[in-house]
């Protein structure tokens, strides 16, 4: 006899085979990565592109025959203003990198794809979607303008079956253009998120397709939520169908725990909803300290055949406000220790890679942050699934506030790309509207997108981030949360008393500015002291915000600008100064001394966390103010062992010693209300820097192609303590599976690079003085007389275009003819690795020859074939020689030849300088699975290595 408990056990077992099992089905979607091999040309040579004078007909890069053979490839995201220098003269607001209308050759790139669609593929629905370009894009498909899209913010999509080919080559072309920022600091250029390609059965889930919500009778937490899944399905075939949708719902342990499925009829080319609920028992609710990620299987068939299944991560939790319990998780008042981010980060500017999101999601949670609120634009999806999984609270913020139809578009793809999320608790629809905000027009453009907001998302609360005091008319008469930037305060207190009704949230608070290991302002050099003593007119301290939110549960917590430095807002000084000093964190994620700040508040860890460091030579006699930051109830400070004082600390504040400097150790206790030691640390002087020291932050990654490690770089002294001073600078080498993606160092005033580009060592050389000759040829790749070096063309006729002209020489249809140039290389020349013959057309086949050796042949007029003939190539006299047959009309070839001689690329040397004691170097994974090895060197300190492995992992699918 079996027993219950025995029955229970095979029942879990085999609903956890059957998950595996349909887990391995492949579903009929193919949703693949288009991120490899792309093009990439800084430059708008082709303003006649943008005419769009016919259909299908696209010019300069935009058409099919454009030969990108020269540009550089790159690999997405990419973000080339991070390659750019740095300017006095440009624009400081988004980070003096010389990008914008004054330097226009800098603003406007081309990106050129080609893939392969197989004749399998025909049938099938083919999609192509941008996560975000930075900005005003447009797209071209196989020569077809298929998509205008300007905002750098929002993702865009396009179904281009009509365009593509099946069986071949089909080519992707995307003009950016930089030039107009959208906002007010470093936002980027390029293609700096994902490009994804999605084939899909005609009957198929539509783009953001799947919402799955969880219900709870008035939004309080039970044992019983309904799962209620909307599927939107789309139909392109010419007849109706009826299909059926199938849900299965997969428990954070994996175990298939509920199903449900339902039946309806779909029109022919029409899209159509299927509603779907179920009940489940026993929920584990997500939360940032227990972020626990159900899965739904939507699955979608016709005629019993599986065309379609979609996963979809998503969490069982509730989010609230009330008006004086402030935000509620779970039901349960949860104070919200946020911050605004921007999207850039050392080393890499916008084009993030994937598992930077996470390290930076960690990072912030280092210090207790558990909420992130996307300013000024919606994320990236890579970001909310990071937030999802690591446990992260977001507010998800629209660009722009704007009832127009464009913006209602915009606002649309946002909440239903980013609605399953558990992490997204509260839609931003706008920061700081100032010159509006109180006006009739800006309470009914609010109203219509928060109305919206809640057709689409009933269950998550809507905010704007106002930025003015104790108003009640426009926007915030309307909003349902009333957002708080900056003017903290007893106007909030009045404003409260007097709208008992709505809630409030902290939406933008503190601004204080510092810079990473500095202790005094420096208006020439950029620093300012990270005492938190420093902060512009409209904000205030770390400890003054803080304290006054923690005491007003009503306030819900807020959000901090700004988690991390970015580019830009080089607030309070200017040049030299490139980026903004409101981090908690530096560009590269390293702390502040705010981090322990925040720390000591918004976590139960015990901290004691001592400033500043104690290397102060020449300062020996003098006062030195010495802070502690912790949340022990009292603390006693030493100078080499000599008590200075035990003081108490106040809830939400810091302790303060004016202390006499001498070389030495200074040392904190920390205390319980009981007298008890809880915590001790120190600072020491150091002696100077000995040797380097680099730590990953993870020793084993991924082999995709995709995975990072962050490198810490330190100087350490003779006894391996940091040196918070030094300043060295670094050069870095890597051997093995990885590649350096980008350095940096927190200093906000470096103009050092962030990146190191290879170098190709090339050299051009016209092909000039052609002659030619009216002929029969011979179309099979025979050799003729005229091809070969001793022949005597000194009797035929000179052609009058040279470089960069053209000109129809065969005047008459079916004529043949052969040209024959010369070309004279020494010894040094031949050294060249490959010798790229380019021809700029044909009219309209050629056949083309070099010392008499057949090295190809073309046969559209509009080609500009590219050979390499390193191989037929000698010092001396060299003959290129071409037979060409016109076809229809006036034809020939055109004189505009050149040969490129390049060398082998030159891997950059990369390098940064040590910033009061670090610095950081992110490298990426090759598709290698083994190691890679960092080298550190400097002229004055021991070298450092380390090594990270890679270890095997299949690529998520992606276009080849
Ligand atoms: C706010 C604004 C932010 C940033 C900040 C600097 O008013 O919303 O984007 O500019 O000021 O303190």
């Amino acid at each position: 006899m079996i027993g219950l408990r025995s029955l229970l056990i095979l029942i879990a077992a085999i609903s956890t085979l059957v998950v595996t099992s349909w887990a391995a089905t492949q579903s009929p979607r193919q949703h693949l990565l288009l991120d490899a091999n792309w093009k990439f040309h800084l430059g708008d040579e082709w303003p006649e592109a943008l005419h769009l004078e016919s259909s299908g007909t696209g010019a300069g890069p935009a058409s099919e025959g454009f030969d990108d053979t020269f540009w550089r490839t790159v690999d997405l995201p990419h973000d080339w203003a991070i390659e750019l220098p740095f300017d006095a003269a440009a624009d400081g607001g988004h980070g003096f990198k010389a990008l914008g209308a004054k330097y226009q050759a800098n603003s406007i790139g081309w990106y050129r794809r080609t893939l392969t669609l197989t004749e399998a593929d025909k049938g099938k629905r083919i999609w192509l979607t941008f996560d975000g370009v930075f900005r005003d894009a447009s797209v071209w498909v196989n020569g077809w303008f298929v998509r205008h899209h300007e905002s750098g913010y929002y993702p865009f999509r396009e179904d281009i079956t009509d365009l593509v080919r099946f069986g071949k080559g089909n080519t992707i072309a995307v003009r950016v253009d930089a030039t107009k920022p959208e906002g007010w600091f470093y936002e980027g250029a390029g293609i700096y998120r994902h490009v994804w390609l999605d084939k899909t059965a005609p009957i198929a889930i539509a783009p953001n397709g799947v919402f799955v919500r969880t219900l709870f009778e008035k939004n309080v937490p039970n044992n019983h939520p309904t799962i209620v899944v909307e599927a939107r399905l789309l139909n392109s075939t010419g007849s109706g169908s009826k299909v059926t949708v199938r849900g299965q719902i997969v428990s954070p342990e994996g175990k298939e725990i509920g199903a449900f499925s339902k039946t309806a009829s779909l029109a022919r080319q029409s899209a159509g909803i299927v509603n779907l609920t179920s009940k489940i028992a026993s929920p584990i609710f997500w939360s940032p300290e227990s972020p626990k990620l159900y899965e739904l299987v939507t699955t979608v068939s016709t005629g019993g055949v599986v065309v379609d299944r979609q996963r979809t991560a998503f969490g069982i939790r509730t989010v609230g406000f009330d008006p004086n319990r402030g935000f509620l998780l779970n039901g349960k008042p949860y104070v919200l220790h946020g911050t605004c981010n921007h999207q850039d980060h050392a080393g890499v500017g916008a084009a993030m890679p994937d598992a930077l999101q996470e390290f930076r999601v960690r990072r912030l949670k280092d210090f207790g942050c558990n909420a992130y609120r996307t300013s000024h634009n919606p994320p990236t999806p890579e970001l909310l699934d990071a937030c999802d999984r690591l446990g992260m609270l977001v507010m998800d913020e629209s660009r722009l506030m704007g009832s127009d139809s464009e913006n209602m578009t915009k606002l649309d793809e946002n909440i239903r790309r980013d609605r399953n999320h558990p992490c997204v608790a509260i839609w931003n629809i706008a920061n700081e509207q100032f010159f509006v905000q109180d006006t009739p027009q800006a309470a009914n453009v609010a109203r219509t997108m928060q109305d919206y907001i809640k057709r689409l998302d009933g269950t998550r609360p809507v905010t704007y981030a106002a930025p003015e005091g104790n108003t009640y008319r426009g926007v915030n008469s309307v909003i349902e949360v009333r957002g708080w930037n900056y003017h903290y305060g007893p106007e909030m207190d009045r404003y409260h008393a007097e709208h008992p009704f709505q809630p409030n949230v902290g939406t933008e608070q503190a601004s204080v500015v510092g810079t990473r290991g500095i202790y005094t302002n420096d208006s020439k050099r950029g620093y300012v002291s990270a005492y938190d003593v420093v902060w512009p007119g409209w904000t205030t301290t770390a400890e003054s915000w803080w304290s006054f939110f923690a005491d007003r549960p009503w306030l819900s917590g807020g959000f901090v600008w700004t988690g991390f430095d970015y580019r830009g807002e080089p607030t309070p000084y200017w040049w030299p100064c490139i980026n903004s000093h409101f981090g908690i964190l530096d560009t590269c994620g390293f702390p502040k001394d705010a981090f322990y700040y925040y720390k000591s508040w918004w976590t139960a860890a015990p901290v004691l966390h001592v400033l500043p460091h104690w290397n102060w030579p020449g300062r020996e006699g003098q006062s030195v103010l010495v802070e502690v930051f912790s949340n022990c109830p009292q603390v006693e400070l030493f100078l080499n062992g000599r008590s200075l004082g035990r003081k108490r600390m106040k809830a939400n504040s810091k302790l303060s010693w004016e202390v006499i400097y001498a070389p030495g150790t200074l040392s904190a206790k920390g205390f319980d209300g009981a007298g008890k030691i809880i915590g001790e640390s120190k600072v020491e002087t150091t002696g100077p820097a000995v040797r380097l020291q680099l730590t990953p932050d993870r020793e084993t990654i991924a082999a995709d192609g995709e995975d990072i490690s962050v490198f810490t770089v330190s100087a350490l002294d003779a006894e391996g303590r940091a040196v918070p001073v030094a300043q060295n600078n670094v050069h870095f080498n890597i051997e093995g599976a990885g590649s350096i993606l980008g350095v940096g160092n927190g200093d906000p005033s470096s103009h050092e690079p962030d990146t190191y580009l290879p170098t190709l060592p090339s050299r051009e050389i016209p092909v000039l003085d052609w002659r030619w000759q009216r002929m029969p040829i011979s179309k099979n790749k025979t050799s003729l007389p005229e091809y070969a070096n001793d022949f005597t063309d000194s009797s035929w006729a000179a052609l009058r275009a040279q470089a960069g002209g053209n000109e129809s020489t065969i005047k008459t249809a079916n004529t043949s003819a052969v040209y024959r140039s010369h070309l004279v290389l020494s010894e040094k020349d031949l050294k060249a690795d490959r010798a790229l013959a380019c021809f700029s057309g044909c009219d309209d086949e050629g056949w083309y020859f070099v010392n008499g050796h057949f090295v190809g042949e073309s046969h559209d007029w509009q080609a500009r074939p590219v050979f390499d003939i390193r191989p037929f190539l000698h010092a001396g006299d060299n003959v290129i020689a071409v037979g060409v047959n016109n076809l229809y009309g006036e034809g020939g070839l055109n004189p505009n030849v050149t040969v490129r001689l390049l060398g082998k690329v030159v891997a950059p040397q990369w390098s940064r300088s040590l910033f009061n004691g670090l610095a950081q170097v992110i490298v990426r994974s090759t598709h290698a699975a083994g190691s890679f090895r960092l080298t550190a060197t400097t002229d004055e300190l021991k070298p450092a290595t380390a090594t990270v492995k890679t270890t095997p992992r299949a690529r998520r699918p992606f276009v080849p």
